[in-house]
């Protein structure tokens, strides 16, 4: 019999809420893959808190555990995730284990959210990586990603250009296409002629199922609030969707974005006043934390109600 799909999840762990692995591995495991998690730091509530404590882990501690794996023949996967890694020698840790992960499994998935900052932040706040993880994300990681998830600010980094518009963002991926990748999604793009929508632009260069575009915008209506974990949870679903659908970006989007604004949802409802709180206390930040075990049995099959279009 053949084994489920398999994937290697290198992302933060929080004791308390949902980032990261948090948001990867209950979602995967409950769309049928099974997930092998490797936590790249350990704190006890995400950055946006007043405070936190815990462990930052470093490139050796990555490849001690998948020298581990590969010992026991167990570096056997269909896909690789990553999500926030805090060093530049970890990331470059996570460019050895995709090249030992394809040694197994030559044909290996590499989904690749490649975080590094967010324009929402304001000025300050805009890069919260250390500035050396543009250089190595753009050189080393992204040729071997298959699929990327940057947000607007991350793909202006990575491409070096500014996106102002659209048509701006749509030559953006096709340049990163050009590096790499073959499906590119920006999960959010903001665009100063639409400041209450929210676009994401998810292109391949993957052939469609006939009729169906390879460059594809879905717009949504923007929340006055700030979410986290929200980008995490969208790489995963992406790595789902995109899997269960390889012809079929549109439905893969689709889905993705269904099952996310379900969790956003349920979270908005939850939250109650704490959702536009301009007071960011630590009770303001747990009331905000994704509402993900209570919308967990919606994900399956999500009610579609945004549909993409060609961009
Ligand atoms: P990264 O994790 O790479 O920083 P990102 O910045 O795009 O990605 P988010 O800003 O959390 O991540 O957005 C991811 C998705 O979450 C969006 O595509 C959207 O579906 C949903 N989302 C997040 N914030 C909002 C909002 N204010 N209103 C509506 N949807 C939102
Ligand atoms: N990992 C950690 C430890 C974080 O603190 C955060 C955000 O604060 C994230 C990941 C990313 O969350 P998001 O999915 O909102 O981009
Ligand atoms: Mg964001
Ligand atoms: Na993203
Ligand atoms: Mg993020």
């Amino acid at each position: 019999a053949t084994r489920p799909p398999s994937v290697l999840s290198i992302q933060s762990h929080v004791v308390h809420g949902y980032v990261g692995n948090k948001c990867a591995v209950l979602p995967l495991n409950l769309l049928g893959f099974e997930v092998d998690p490797i936590n790249s730091v350990q704190f006890s509530n995400h950055t946006g808190y007043p405070t936190k404590s815990g462990t930052v882990g470093t490139g050796k501690d990555l490849w001690d555990l998948v020298t581990g794996l590969q010992e026991n023949q167990l570096l056997n996967y269909t896909h690789l995730l990553t999500g926030y890694i805090g060093s530049e020698t970890l990331l470059e840790t996570i460019a050895k284990t995709i090249k030992a992960i394809r040694e197994v499994n030559p044909d290996a998935t590499y989904v690749c959210d490649p975080v590094m900052g967010d324009s929402a932040l304001g000025e300050d706040g805009r890069m919260y990586v250390s500035k050396g993880l543009l250089g190595v994300y753009r050189d080393l990681i992204i040729p071997l990603a298959t699929v990327i998830t940057p947000n607007q600010y991350e793909a202006e980094l990575l491409s070096g250009r500014t996106i102002k518009t659209q048509k701006d963002a749509v030559e953006v991926c096709r340049d990163l296409r050009q590096r790499g990748p073959t499906t590119v999604v920006i999960t959010s793009l903001h665009l100063e002629s639409d400041p209450n929508t929210l676009i994401i632009l998810a292109t391949t260069s993957h052939e469609q199922e006939t009729g169906s575009s390879q460059e594809l915008r879905l717009v949504l209506p923007r929340k006055k609030a700030y979410f986290t974990g929200t980008g995490d949870l969208l790489s995963a679903l992406l790595l789902a969707w995109l899997h269960k659908h390889p012809s079929n970006l549109k439905l893969a989007v689709e889905l993705a974005i269904a099952g996310l604004q379900a969790v956003l949802g349920r979270t908005i409802a939850a939250a109650g006043d704490a959702v536009t709180a301009t007071e960011l206390s630590s009770e303001v930040m747990r009331a905000r934390e994704l509402r993900l075990v209570e919308s967990l049995h919606l994900l399956p099959k999500p009610d579609v109600q945004y549909h993409a279009e060609p961009a």
